[in-house]
């Protein structure tokens, strides 16, 4: 089976690459949460590939940062019996659907172009279920980045992108007495569980985020440690301008750019919308981790749902090579604001941003401090990362204190669990 399969294949990957569009057609109906100006230029690479097989692309955009519309919205569609083709979908949530008997295996086309040998062990691992390959990642996002106006910085006398929390606040509180906005932020509930999970990797560690928001450790989550990460996103929260309710984090984004504020802290997708705009990094605007030590992992990919019909078999098989073609994660990754997912794609082309998430990744597996976000979906089930985003909401949009945030979050998961 493995063998015909593989051969299958491996016939169907030499008519892509001979460019034979009369036999790597197929069709594809795609569900993703790319929207923003950024994220539409990148997803559009992929669709200009598809096109240029000779394949057929249906666009189906949910908008909404994050994507829980999206999945709202998969969810409807897989229970009415009509799912789509190929849909963003990462982490955990992978194998929630495999479980279900969702999704068809791209097998074929990974034994074909070994997408074993070309994978990090950890991204690979996350992609299959059973042992198959049930999805295709495209990237490797950054979660704990902050991006910053050097303008804005420079007229409140800061030259020095903050490495602490407390020169972090030492900053801000400059900002606020120049009268420009310390941080642009969107409060939306996975905006909210961004700026935490980088907090809490700063103020705690590796081990500690891992056992916090991985693990969901009773004796973490109550600990002095969450108290302080608590009290630091309280601090942020008094660094954010009062318009920050519901906005979108591209916005939040643009007022950087403008030098409305001076700061973001966001996964590098907001990179993709600075060069989208034309910015360029280390000139317009600047890059730097979050403080702390360690790299929160957030890969995005694509799952192949159960569909019948040659076309759009064939589409799904087609669509899986064409991800994990180097020069599409290339072309995909400049525009995205990610570094490839595939670990043999040269970096030359990269940004001095996207050399540095490279070097960091490397660093962090070599030290044990990559940890996977909890805000986009690669640490833990949905369900569970519910009771995070609903509970630091709250927090972010109350005077709730710090020691009533940890009971709370801890009884909640505990319910969860
Ligand atoms: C993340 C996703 C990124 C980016 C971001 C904002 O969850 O992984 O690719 O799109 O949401 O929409």
């Amino acid at each position: 089976m493995q063998t015909i399969r593989k051969f299958a294949a491996a016939s169907m990957l030499a008519a892509l690459s001979a460019g034979s569009t009369a036999q790597a057609d197929g069709t594809v109906e795609v569900l993703h949460w790319w929207t923003s100006g950024g994220e539409a230029k990148a997803v559009g690479t992929l669709k200009e590939a598809f096109e240029a097989q000779g394949g057929t692309w249906n666009d189906s955009p949910i908008a909404g940062g994050g994507g829980d519309a999206a999945m709202t919205a998969l969810r409807a569609r897989v229970v009415a019996g009509n799912p789509p083709t190929a849909v963003q979908l990462k982490g955990p949530g992978i194998q929630e659907w495999a479980q279900q008997g969702a999704l068809n295996d791209v097998q074929a086309v990974a034994d074909a172009e070994d997408w074993d040998a070309v994978l990090p062990p950890v991204l690979a691992e996350i992609m299959k279920y059973d042992g198959d390959y049930v999805a295709a990642p495209v990237n490797i996002h950054r979660v704990d980045w902050m991006w910053a106006n050097p303008e804005a910085l420079a007229k409140a006398g800061i030259s020095e992108m903050p490495t602490t929390w407390d020169e972090f606040n030492a900053a801000a509180d400059k900002l606020m007495a120049a009268g420009i906005t310390p941080l642009a932020h969107g409060g939306q509930p996975w905006q909210d569980a961004t700026l935490f999970e980088d907090v809490v990797l700063g103020v705690g560690g590796a081990d500690f985020y891992r056992a916090a928001l991985v693990d969901l450790d009773q004796e973490a989550l109550t600990s002095d440690t969450m108290v302080a990460a608590f009290d630091q996103l309280r601090k942020l929260r008094g660094y954010v301008d009062p318009n920050f309710p519901g906005r979108d984090w591209n916005l939040a984004t643009a007022m950087v750019m403008r030098g409305e504020a001076a700061f973001q802290i966001m996964g590098d997708w907001a990179k993709g919308e600075f060069l989208a705009a034309g910015k360029v990094p280390g000139e317009d605007f600047l890059c730097a981790p979050t403080p702390g030590a360690g790299f929160v992992l957030n890969s995005d990919s694509f799952t192949f749902f159960k569909v019948s019909g040659d076309d759009n078999l064939k589409g799904q098989q087609v669509l899986a090579s064409l991800i994990m073609s180097p020069d599409f994660q290339k072309t995909f990754n400049l525009a995205k604001g990610s570094i490839p997912a595939r670990t043999d794609v040269p970096l030359d082309d990269f940004d001095v941003c996207a050399k540095k998430s490279h070097a960091d990744l490397l660093a962090a597996i070599e030290n044990d401090s990559l940890v996977p976000s909890m805000a986009h979906e690669m640490a833990i089930p949905r369900s569970v990362r519910g009771e995070f985003l609903d509970l630091v909401t709250e927090f972010f949009n109350s005077e709730m204190s710090s020691e009533d945030a940890v009971q709370r979050l801890s009884e909640a998961v505990a319910r969860a669990m």
